[in-house]
């Protein structure tokens, strides 16, 4: 799978030379390129931003920068048509959200380009131009600013990366992991069975397979309905156990056409 980064700090994305990420990068399993957009620019002083029209504070990415960059990582593409167009990611706090669900989406591509901004964003005439030839989807890696899009183009890439055949070792554990099956995680424990005073949970040592996958189950559920209802909220319920429903029914959540609905905790006489 090939990714290319383009920003004016691709010494930022240093990290992607590092751990799993770049060692798929060695064995060719990745072939990331960095952009300086800098390169792309034609004045002295190798202007990458300029003020906004109508007003306000910062500054905007300026379009004929980003365009030449675009095109020269287009030309680079012999398998681009337009029926197999790249995706343009642009990270973007005004972006939909990336999901593990995204990131699965976006594992299947054979090519995706990463748009870092910086300052107010990009001229919004590149988003549009560009449509002519990539796919294009702002992202945003959650509900908070960044100053720019490099720390959000570690994680997207990180987070596909990982999905390529190969890069994870051992496959199943991207099987058990959070959100795989849109529940969080079961907390995970290792020796000393005893530690300062706190013991490992007695069914994990019990050596019992069945207990102990109902124990990590009902501690998936346990952790979901707390820290993350939400989820619980859009979970597909039609592979749901007798037990599980059990759980989730101590936890207030009743299955209701095919739905968790939360029970009302205080109900009116
Ligand atoms: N750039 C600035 N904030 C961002 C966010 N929350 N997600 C992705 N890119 C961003």
């Amino acid at each position: 799978m090939r990714f290319d980064v383009i920003s004016i700090f691709p010494e930022y994305l240093a990290p992607l030379e590092l751990s799993l990420i770049g060692k798929a990068r060695r064995d060719g399993l990745l072939d990331l390129r960095l952009h300086d957009l800098r390169t792309f620019t034609t004045d002295r002083h190798r202007t990458v931003d300029d003020t906004p029209y109508g007003g306000g504070a910062g500054m905007v990415m300026k379009p004929e920068p980003w365009a030449a960059a675009l095109e020269a990582v287009l030309a680079g593409d012999s398998k681009a048509t337009d029926a197999r167009r790249p995706v343009l990611i642009v990270p973007s706090p005004a972006g939909e959200v990336f999901t593990q669900a995204v990131a699965h989406e976006l594992a299947e591509e054979d090519h995706l380009v990463f748009a870092c901004g910086r300052y107010e964003g990009i001229d919004e005439r590149v988003l549009d131009w560009a449509r002519d030839s990539y796919i294009v989807r702002p992202m945003s890696l959650g509900d908070y600013v960044l100053n720019g899009g490099e720390v959000a183009v570690l994680a997207m890439v990180e987070a596909i990366g990982r999905l390529l055949p190969g890069v994870v070792g051992n496959p199943e554990s991207l099987v058990e992991e959070s959100h795989a099956d849109g529940l969080l995680e079961y907390p995970v424990y290792t020796k000393p069975s005893s530690w300062r005073g706190r013991n490992v949970p007695d069914v994990l040592l019990s050596g019992n397979h069945g207990k102990i996958a109902r124990f990590r189950r009902d501690e998936q559920l346990r952790r979901t309905a707390s820290r993350r209802p939400d989820l619980l909220d859009v979970l597909d319920t039609t592979g749901l156990t007798k037990a599980e429903r059990a759980t989730l029914g101590e936890l207030g959540f009743d299955v209701v056409d095919g739905r968790l609905v939360r029970r009302d905790p205080d109900p009116q006489p």
